[in-house]
């Protein structure tokens, strides 16, 4: 019996080979954008965009010790859970970064499950 096959919920989204460490992709599973990271020989994968003002990670996110921060205004997730760790708080100087972050109220990023699978990176979507 092959249960990979009779497993639907688990999406090939990228060759194994192809995400070095510290490595971000976007890709989609179907409507959805999902960004794929490799810190560590650990494999993440999250909703693609910034819960701030929707900038896509993937594109200038720094990773370190696990988080993600976004180039745009600094907010900072746990890539485990997608707990907020800090929320806009750049630029510093006037209170811009805190201005903007008042707009919209912190939320944690949607993280999804991972798995390595016959040479591929699968995710499967969370129903969050
Ligand atoms: S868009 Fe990411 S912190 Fe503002």
């Amino acid at each position: 019996m092959n249960l990979h096959l009779e497993d639907n919920l688990w999406h090939p989204i990228i060759k194994i080979s192809k995400l070095k460490d510290g490595q971000k992709k976007m890709r989609r599973i179907g409507l959805r954008s999902i960004m794929i990271v490799r810190e560590d020989s650990q494999v993440f994968a999250t909703d693609a965009l910034c819960r701030h003002m929707a900038w896509p990670l993937a594109y200038g996110g720094k990773v370190k010790d696990d988080c993600i921060t976004c180039p745009l205004h600094q907010s900072k997730y746990d890539l485990k859970n997608g707990e907020v760790k800090e929320w806009s708080p750049f630029p510093l100087l006037p209170i811009y970064g805190r201005l903007l972050g008042s707009l919209r109220k912190p939320s944690p990023l949607v993280v999804h499950e991972t798995r390595e699978f016959d040479g591929w990176i699968e995710v499967r979507l969370s129903t969050a």
